[in-house]
């Protein structure tokens, strides 16, 4: 008998609207991911955070029920997504906590330092290291038939004084073209390659002197950022910021690397990554009404793992003892050959890796911020599920990193979400009736808690005398707020009826107890990093927390919990992203090219998951603030009511 075609069905995804044909046993998550469609996925599949959630509005699937689904849940449809094999045609609609929006990348938090405002870098020239040169030649006659290549380089050291030049291979198929399409005259574009020295990367008929591009990308676990930059004027011409479509495959670095070592894993991450980079330049092209032949440039910033993914490198030791990253200094690579859709002459430079948890995200945040070239010793904070730390002055630079957990992120909380609108960012308890009043992203009705909503909770609690500074709730208060729940004892910061999911939005014994390991974790990475160049907190000229987490904490929360060292409030200086900072500037400067490398080399890293010390300051740090209360003597602790 003859078979008939393979069956299909249709998946249609709300609220995105989106249609896909799926085959039976196909996984919902999958199937979602290849639509294009984001559903959340912290733990990048693997069933066990429950943050992919669905309703199955019609049709049929096989799945596999976990704990996080309750009884209620499962008999109204709702399902895990990564847990669901398709058997029918199916309408999705995913769940309001298990999407992302975008809008809420970009917020910032009202008063914070900007870069008009806090010291940056000084001292170097703006002098790109990509530059165009435009150049009449002689045309080519009996008497003088010198091939194209040599004429042109012949032009180019007599009319710039260009010498000792080589020449990208790629570029040879065009050139005869070029230089006849453009009647001899032409616009050549060189690359200073720190290895090889000038490079002529491109050639092009007349003069395109007048649009000159570059892009700077910092390229985040969670987000990326890219700008689209002038380089004749050192201008931004535009911006995009996106989720990295990774996201998808896991939420933190780890399970992104065990993603990796799945079948085909590291090729469908390296294509996420390169999707998201593809969609947010042809925003900023849109945006500028600029053409993609326009750039001629790309500089990125990122942490060491997504370095590796993006380049297509096997992450795997990074996260193996004793933690070796493929390369330090990357080696230019062409982007069009890693799948961004840029000319076929654009590279890409990465800044380089200090380690396997200390990327160029932090050389650039070191770069832009200036603090290399400052006397006094600076230390630098980046927070986050991988919190980085670097400490140093124009002589010398030491780094730890400390893996803090998806906390931050709002990850292995109960009702925790990134910082998207409806998430409770602010909270104030009230000592007198223990009622919360909070705040959420966008005025929005409560839909979950996001990191720095937590560390706000966290400290209302305790500043009203609702939780002690063990962490435990002093359960003899009498408040409806404070009960006990199915993780032990729970409080009410929202009613069902006042939230978007229809549930009592709780903070749990839990979930506190997860804060205070992550705030720990940040807090005790400082200190051993900060012990061990002979120095303490206090020492600390400045304290410069990057971010784009870190710029929405609030700092004397983040005092009097612990996370943050109780100095004088004015030496905290917020930087926003420093990592897209550096890149920038990277792109403008071939001395700040330079000074990115040489910080790189500065830099010793210290690893913290085998130091003794950390372990002891770790273990100190598990208390509110800290268990040596006169290192935090700014903090009053609120005793509560106590009937
Ligand atoms: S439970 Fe589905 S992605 Fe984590």
């Amino acid at each position: 008998m003859a078979k008939g075609p393979p069956i299909k069905y249709n998946i249609h995804f709300n609220p995105d609207n989106v249609d896909i044909l799926a085959e039976p046993g196909d996984n919902l998550m999958e199937t979602a991911i290849a639509a294009g469609v984001h559903i959340n996925a912290s733990c990048g599949g693997a069933g066990v955070c429950g943050t992919c959630k669905v309703f199955i509005n019609k049709g049929e699937v096989e799945s596999t029920r976990t704990k996080w689904v309750t009884d209620r849940e499962y008999n109204k449809g709702i399902r895990q997504a990564c847990q669901c094999r398709i058997s029918s045609d199916l309408v999705v609609d995913i769940l309001p906590e298990s999407r992302m929006e975008k809008a809420v990348l970009s917020r910032e938090k009202k008063g914070i330092a900007t870069e008009a405002t806090i010291p940056l870098v000084t001292g170097w020239r703006f002098n790109p290291p990509v530059k165009k040169y435009f150049i009449g030649l002689p045309k080519p006659t009996l008497e003088d038939n010198t091939g194209d290549l040599t004429r042109l380089l012949r032009g180019l050291k007599q009319q710039y004084r260009l010498d000792s030049i080589s020449v990208d291979f790629e570029l040879l198929p065009k050139l005869a073209q070029a230089l006849r399409d453009g009647d001899w005259q032409v616009t050549v574009t060189t690359l200073l390659d720190s290895t090889s020295g000038i490079k002529i990367i491109n050639v092009e008929p007349g003069d395109t002197r007048a649009k000159h591009y570059s892009l700077a990308f910092d390229i985040g676990t969670t987000a990326v950022r890219g700008q689209l930059l002038d380089l004749n004027r050192g201008k931004l011409l535009a911006q995009s910021i996106d989720y990295n479509k990774q996201i998808s495959y896991g939420e933190d670095v780890i399970s992104r690397i065990v993603q990796s070592q799945k079948a085909g894993g590291l090729k469908k991450l390296q294509r996420a990554v390169v999707t998201t980079i593809n969609g947010m330049i042809k925003e900023m092209l849109g945006e500028a009404k600029a053409e993609v032949g326009d750039i001629s440039y790309m500089v990125i910033a990122a942490n060491s793992v997504m370095v590796h993914l993006l380049l297509g490198l096997d992450p795997k030791y990074l996260r193996l003892s004793p933690y070796v990253p493929t390369l330090n200094a990357t080696p230019l690579a062409k982007a069009n050959h890693l799948g961004i859709e840029l000319g076929r002459h654009v590279y890409l430079y990465a800044l380089p890796l200090v380690a396997s948890y200390v990327g160029g995200d932090i050389v650039a945040g070191i770069l832009g911020t200036g603090i290399y070239q400052r006397k006094a010793v600076s230390l630098y904070i980046d927070i986050g599920t991988n919190g980085e730390m670097v400490i140093g002055n124009s002589d010398w630079m030491v780094t730890a990193s400390c893996s803090a957990g998806p906390t931050f992120e709002g990850g292995g909380i109960k009702h925790g979400m990134i910082a998207a609108p409806g998430a409770i960012e602010g909270s104030e308890i009230n000592p007198l009736d223990l009622e919360p009043e909070v705040t959420t992203i966008n005025d929005e009705e409560p839909k979950g808690i996001c990191g720095s909503g937590l560390i706000n909770t966290v400290a209302a609690l305790l500043k009203a005398g609702i939780i002690t500074q063990n962490g435990r709730f002093n359960t003899t208060l009498s408040t409806k707020r404070l009960r006990k729940g199915d993780d032990g004892y729970e409080y009410v910061l929202a009613w069902a009826s006042e939230t978007q999911i229809g549930k009592d939005i709780v903070i749990t014994a839990v979930d506190i107890d997860n804060l205070i390991r992550s705030k720990a974790a940040m807090y005790a990475g400082c200190q051993t990093l900060v012990k061990s160049v002979g120095a303490t907190c206090s020492d600390m000229e400045r304290v410069v927390i990057a971010g784009t987490f870190g710029c929405n904490i609030d700092i004397e929360n983040a005092i009097t919990i612990g996370l943050l060292p109780d100095l004088p409030r004015n030496r905290f200086i917020f930087i926003g992203n420093g990592s897209l900072l550096g890149a920038r500037l990277t792109s403008f400067s071939e001395d700040l090219l330079r000074d990115g490398q040489r910080i790189a080399g500065m830099m010793t890293n210290i690893e913290l998951s085998e130091n003794v010390d950390f372990m002891d300051n770790y273990m100190a740090a598990l208390f509110l603030p800290h268990t040596h209360a006169e290192v935090f003597p700014s903090v009053r602790i609120g005793k509560g009511r106590g009937d």
